[in-house]
């Protein structure tokens, strides 16, 4: 049985009661979904093997991917990591609470090798939405939380997603709406005394460099790995994010030659018989005739795309659509996250309009 708690219209004692239940079972072991800014996380206390072994088995997590560690302060630190570069500092200090994850060296064996995949690094961060950073709080434990999806789905950005996926799986869901961002943290390591960045996300490159404007900045996530190879941040190298359906993403400098391809691209597959969803903007959708047409934002909003881009892929599936066309978004700002997001959605099927 999944527990749910739900706070919309809840007075605010009743509030404070599902967090201390909700921070109970953290600390009993079990495994509860809650939402952040970025997307809903399904965390465990990352002391307890055991309840870690839990988040792997609900999700069909690869054991080699680790998670990512949660804290309420970053004074937390001082029990999990070795050393805390003076850029990582500079970073804390104006993005935490924050859509970032930093990697680290681990200091003592507090936190089960399980988390960490048995790595030498850890990834943490301190989330910037009230109930994640109130259970934090009250559970007094390190909790590592990933996404709350089967591994390799959308990941959830309602607590709907989060039952669609793990319901009866997992032992608690605080149903805190629908989290902001949409997408997920920036991750970044300093290695040679460069700022990797390993994941695209919710903070953008611009922003790291706008705070320190000396330190190298590289694009590690764009760099092509096998499955043999060992990447720094092993969820590199899996499938995610994806629909169900096959998703296509069609791009190229002229608008116009993009959509008369997806026009003809649809006429086609409609032809065959084949359940087709156009993956489109605001500013573009009237132009399309499909099965389905959905909006994920503003061509002109990168923010409004990241935050609809994971409930849009799933409407796809549920609507029984098996072929989508997206229309990729320039990689500007959180741009480069969402088009990082949906090119993993299509497993790299990109057809480029010269
Ligand atoms: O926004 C987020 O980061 C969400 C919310 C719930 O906080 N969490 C999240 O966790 O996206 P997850 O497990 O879905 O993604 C964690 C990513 C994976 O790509 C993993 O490989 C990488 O972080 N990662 C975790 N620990 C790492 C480490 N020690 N070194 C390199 N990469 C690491
Ligand atoms: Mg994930």
């Amino acid at each position: 049985m999944t527990k749910l708690w739900t706070i919309q219209s809840s007075a605010s004692d009743q509030i404070e009661d599902a967090i201390q239940e909700a921070a109970m079972y953290i600390r009993q072991g079990k495994t509860i979904a809650f939402p952040t800014e970025t997307v809903y996380g399904l965390g465990a206390d990352a002391t307890n093997t055991g309840a870690i072994q839990r988040i792997f088995n609900a999700k069909g997590r690869p054991s080699d991917n680790p998670l990512i560690v949660h804290i309420a302060k970053s004074t937390q630190l001082e029990n999990l990591v070795n050393e805390i570069p003076n850029i990582y500092i500079e970073l804390m200090e104006a993005l935490w609470p924050g859509p970032i994850t930093f990697i680290f060296s681990i200091k003592s064996h507090k936190l089960s090798p399980v988390v960490t995949a048995g790595m030498s690094t850890v990834g943490i961060r301190i989330p910037n939405h009230p109930i994640a950073l109130r259970i934090l709080e009250a559970a007094n434990c390190p909790v590592a939380a990933p996404s709350a999806n089967i591994s390799g789905r959308p990941s959830p950005t309602i607590a709907r997603h989060v039952l669609d996926d793990l319901d009866g799986k997992i032992d608690g869901i605080f149903d805190g709406g629908s989290t902001g961002i949409g997408l997920e943290s920036t991750v970044i390591a300093y290695v040679n005394q460069k700022l990797h960045i390993l994941r695209p996300g919710g903070v953008t490159r611009e922003k790291l460099h706008e705070i320190n404007p000396k330190v190298e900045i590289v694009n590690a996530y764009q760099h092509e790995i096998d499955v043999n190879e060992k990447p720094i941040s092993p969820g590199m190298k899996y499938a995610h994010y994806s629909p169900k359906a096959k998703l296509e993403i069609i791009s190229g400098k002229n608008l116009y030659d993009v959509k008369n391809c997806i026009i003809e691209k649809v006429k086609e597959a409609q032809t065959n018989g084949i359940k087709t969803g156009i993956m489109t903007f605001e500013e573009s959708k009237h132009h399309y005739n499909a099965d389905l047409v959905l909006s994920y934002g503003q061509l002109s909003n990168p923010e409004s795309l990241a935050h609809h881009l994971y409930a849009v892929l799933r409407t796809f599936d549920t609507q029984g659509i098996t072929y989508i066309l997206a229309e990729s978004c320039p990689e500007v700002g959180v741009g480069v996250a969402v088009m990082n997001r949906l090119r993993k959605a299509a497993g790299n099927l990109v057809t480029v309009i010269e």
